[in-house]
């Protein structure tokens, strides 16, 4: 009779537990979408605008975007056979009730039916998107840690008449049989025979790589007799979201890019995004294994923040890129991670990865018009054409007290957590005492053993 309750009282410390975590986690939803179907074969360049993607809808907080080259059957693609130069992924807003195209091969975006809602800057064209990478997407962390998010889909920051809606630009370059395959992935003009851009205007003969060389429907030079089949590949897209609270932190999006003219000096200069730049190999000597090229510009942030997340986005060559602040003090730096194999997110020669920076929040706060200094570095012991070099950063606005407040906010939480915790251990020692002591009662041959099965179930 007297053990009547001790097990119940067990079953009910072990299920609080339990169902903080699923909640947390039920909280997080998770859908798995794939692109329209890109059509390659050897040697072929897609370089695709999808219009109104699917997408989590309604007002939710952003928590995660990944994806991947899958083929029909839902295996992954390595880049050595399709290589994904790049995808975006860009908010908008569109008049209702217009019909539009959904499938574009390009992106321009000049009518009123359409307006682009852009990330927090901050270059002055281009570079809109709220997410994008390319052959580093596979293993390159995106997700944003809790209390923050993403927001999207705010009814009332929709204008009147319009819905929010998201488009996808994909470039993918099928490689299979390619005479020289970094040579095609890096758009070498040579090997597209390429001499006018996509809307037929000459290029200067200056430009001998990049993406004026690889539109869509261009095609890189194959190995002569090679043949393969043309097949079906999509962008498989994984979206993690919770539902809108008031208590989620917003983040703003932004994206440096090394080749921005913009100069401090210059009150007119606007920031001009090239997007790409060209490595030259360096001189001839008998050490250039070890060549690097280092750019670095600066930008002015106009409002600052909590960097709570940076990334780089960098080509193949490239050996590092970082983002410091006016004193020298480094806000995040990013590295590339080479593949060794030929498995898909392992591939050897290829950036399969980024590294990311999770800063605490708080630590690294960017001041309301700090100039920034970026950096990119890469290999140039060869040349390499169509290079980037992207930095994101997710920043979160400081709250009204700023310094002083935050750091409180935080310690107050992390009291909190620690509160809890020592709780959760006292009862839980107290759960285990009891479930011994009734174990006893039973007279088991091995408490010890004994004590960690309620913990399995
Ligand atoms: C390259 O383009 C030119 C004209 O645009 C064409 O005459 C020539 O056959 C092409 N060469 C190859 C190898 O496709
Ligand atoms: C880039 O190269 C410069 C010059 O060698 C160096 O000072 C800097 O630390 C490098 N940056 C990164 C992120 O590796």
């Amino acid at each position: 009779m007297r053990q009547g309750w001790f097990l119940p009282l067990v079953t009910i410390l072990l299920t609080l537990n339990t169902q903080n975590l699923e909640a947390r986690e039920n909280g997080v939803k998770t859908s798995v979408f794939l692109s329209p179907k890109l059509v390659l074969g050897p040697g072929s360049v897609a370089n695709k605008v999808f219009y109104d993607i699917d997408f989590p809808r309604g007002h939710v907080a952003l928590k995660d975007f990944n994806a991947e080259v899958v083929d029909e059957a839902g295996n992954s693609i390595p880049l050595h056979e399709t290589y994904l130069h790049h995808w975006v992924a860009v908010r908008y807003y569109e008049r209702k009730g217009i019909s539009v195209s959904k499938h574009s091969h390009s992106s321009g975006f000049h009518q009123a039916d359409r307006i682009i809602a852009r990330n927090a800057g901050i270059c002055d064209h281009g570079l809109t998107q709220y997410f994008g990478l390319g052959s580093e997407t596979r293993k390159t962390a995106t997700h944003i840690p809790d209390p923050y998010g993403i927001e999207i889909g705010n009814p009332a920051e929709i204008p009147d008449g319009y819905e929010e809606k998201w488009f996808l630009n994909v470039h993918a370059i099928d490689t299979r049989g390619a005479e020289e395959r970094l040579g095609c992935t890096e758009c070498r003009c040579d090997l597209y025979n390429v001499t006018v851009d996509e809307y037929n205007r000459p290029l200067n003969p200056d430009y001998i790589g990049g993406l004026y060389c690889c539109y869509d429907e261009t095609h890189c030079l194959v190995k002569q007799g090679f043949e393969s089949v043309r097949r079906n590949l999509y962008m498989k897209y994984t979206v993690k979201w919770v539902d809108w609270e008031d208590s989620i932190l917003p983040l703003k999006i932004y994206i440096f890019d090394i080749t921005d003219s913009w100069s401090k000096s210059d009150e007119l200069s606007k920031h001009n995004c090239q997007i790409e730049y060209t490595v030259e190999a360096c001189a001839n000597d008998a050490n250039n294994k070890a060549c690097v090229e280092s750019r670095q510009i600066s930008v002015v942030m106009p409002t600052g923040g909590d960097v709570i997340y940076g990334v780089a986005h960098q080509h193949t060559g490239g050996v590092g890129s970082a983002l410091y602040g006016e004193d020298g003090r480094v806000i995040c730096s990013s590295t590339p991670t080479y593949g060794q194999g030929t498995e898909p997110g392992n591939e050897a020669g290829y950036i399969v990865g980024m590294s990311t920076c999770y800063p605490e929040p708080g630590s690294v706060r960017i001041a309301d018009g700090e100039t920034l200094y970026l950096d990119s570095n890469y290999s140039s012991s060869q040349r390499h054409t169509g290079v980037m070099g992207l930095f994101y950063i997710l920043v979160a606005e400081p709250l009204p007290n700023s310094k002083s407040y935050l750091q409180a906010a935080v310690e107050i939480r992390g009291e909190t957590a620690k509160n809890s915790f020592i709780w959760i251990g006292v009862l839980f020692g107290v759960g285990i005492a009891i479930l011994v002591a009734f174990l006893g009662y039973r007279k088991l041959r091995s408490p010890r053993e004994d004590e960690y099965e309620p913990i399995n179930i």
